[in-house]
C-alpha cells in the first residue's frame, strides 16, 4: 500500500484498508515519534476560513517532526485580495512546498487545487462538503474508546444538513457497519444523497427529532454546532439556536460506556457540566488530531509505508 504523493480530498479516495493502516501509522507515531521524520520537507498551510484545530494540530504535526511550514491563516493578507486566483494562488505554494494543506469555503475548492498543482494536496475543509483528515481523528478516537469500529450504534446530533465533519465521518463508517441514527430537525437532516448511499451499501440507519428516544441505543454520540456560517438566511439560522443543549440530564438516558465526541467547536450545544464526566472525549479527540495528522504527512511525503 502506498500513499506517496497521494492527495486526499474526500474521505471517499480512502479505502477502508488504507484507513485502517493511517489509523494503525497514528498508533505507532504516537507511541515512538520520531523528531526527524520529516526533516527537509515543507507544508504548506494555506487557511481562507477560520480554523483553530486543523490549522494549529497541521502546523504542530509537520514541527514536531522536524518540518517546516510556510502559509496563511487571513486572505487578505495575501494577493487574492489583488484579484489573484485560487488556482494561481496553489501554483505558487507548489513553487514553495513539498505539501499543500488547504481549508476553502467553497464546495470544490480543494479537488480544483488538486488539479492545479503537481504536489500533493490535503482537503482541511471545503464549504460543507468534507472534511477527511477531521474523519481520519474521529475515528482514531473512537477506535481508541470502544477498541473496535465493528457494529457500533453512532448518533448524529445537531446540523446533519451543513455539517462537513458528519458528512466524511458518514462515508467512513459505511465501511465498519454501522448502525446510525440521525437525530435533527428536519430542516437540517442528513442530505438524501448520503441516506442513498448507505441504503445501496445496506447500511441500517434511523432518523429522529428527539435525543432521548434513541439516546439509550448509542454506544457513541457525536454532537455537532448548528453551522451558523453556511446558512444563506440569517434569520434561518436563529430558528436553531439552541435546538439541542445536552447536559447532566442525558446521562439517566444512555449506556454507562457511551463516549460523546464533538469535532468542536462547540458552542452551547454541549453545557461545560459534561466536560469532567468519563462519557466527554472532544478534547482528548482534538489532540489526536496530531498523530493522525502525522501519519498522514509522513504516509504522503514517503517517509513512512
Ligand atoms: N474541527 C475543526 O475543523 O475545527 P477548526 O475549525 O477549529 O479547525
Amino acid at each position: 500500500m502506498s500513499f506517496e504523493k497521494h492527495d486526499i480530498i474526500s474521505i471517499r479516495d480512502l479505502s477502508k484498508n488504507e484507513i485502517l493502516h493511517i489509523l494503525d501509522t497514528a498508533k505507532k507515531i504516537e507511541d515512538n515519534p520520531d523528531s526527524r521524520l520529516l526533516e527537509n520537507k515543507m507544508m504548506a498551510s494555506l487557511f481562507f476560513e477560520p480554523s483553530t484545530r486543523t490549522r494549529l494540530s497541521f502546523e504542530s504535526a509537520m514541527r514536531r517532526l522536524g518540518g517546516e511550514v510556510i502559509g496563511f491563516a487571513d486572505p487578505d493578507a495575501t494577493s487574492l485580495k489583488k484579484g489573484e486566483t485560487l488556482w494561481d494562488t496553489v501554483k505558487m505554494a507548489e513553487n514553495y512546498s513539498d505539501i499543500i494543506v488547504i481549508r476553502n469555503p467553497v464546495e470544490g475548492s480543494a479537488r480544483l487545487a488538486a488539479e492545479a498543482v503537481d504536489v500533493p494536496v490535503i482537503n482541511a475543509g471545503d464549504g460543507a462538503n468534507q472534511h477527511p483528515t477531521q474523519t481520519l481523528l474521529d475515528l482514531y478516537t473512537i477506535l481508541k474508546e470502544k477498541g473496535t469500529l465493528e457494529n457500533l450504534n453512532v448518533g448524529f446530533l445537531g446540523d446533519l444538513n451543513y455539517g462537513r465533519t458528519v458528512h466524511s465521518l458518514v462515508v467512513a463508517l459505511s465501511h465498519f457497519n454501522t448502525n446510525m441514527f440521525f437525530i435533527s430537525p428536519k430542516a437540517l437532516k442528513i442530505p438524501d444523497s448520503y441516506l442513498d448511499e448507505l441504503k445501496q451499501k445496506g447500511i441500517q440507519y434511523h432518523e429522529e427529532e428527539d435525543l432521548f428516544k434513541v439516546s439509550r441505543e448509542l454506544d457513541v454520540l457525536y454532537v455537532t454546532r448548528i453551522q451558523k456560517e453556511r446558512f444563506p438566511d440569517p434569520l434561518e439560522y436563529r430558528k436553531y439556536v439552541g435546538v439541542y443543549i445536552i447536559d447532566r440530564k442525558l446521562l439517566d438516558h444512555i449506556k454507562p460506556e457511551l463516549r460523546i465526541l464533538h469535532p468542536l467547536p462547540r458552542v452551547d450545544e454541549i453545557h461545560p457540566e459534561l466536560d469532567d464526566t468519563e462519557h466527554a472525549v472532544y478534547f482528548d479527540q482534538a489532540k489526536n488530531g496530531i498523530p493522525v495528522r502525522q501519519a498522514i504527512l509522513a504516509l504522503i511525503l514517503g517517509r513512512i509505508k
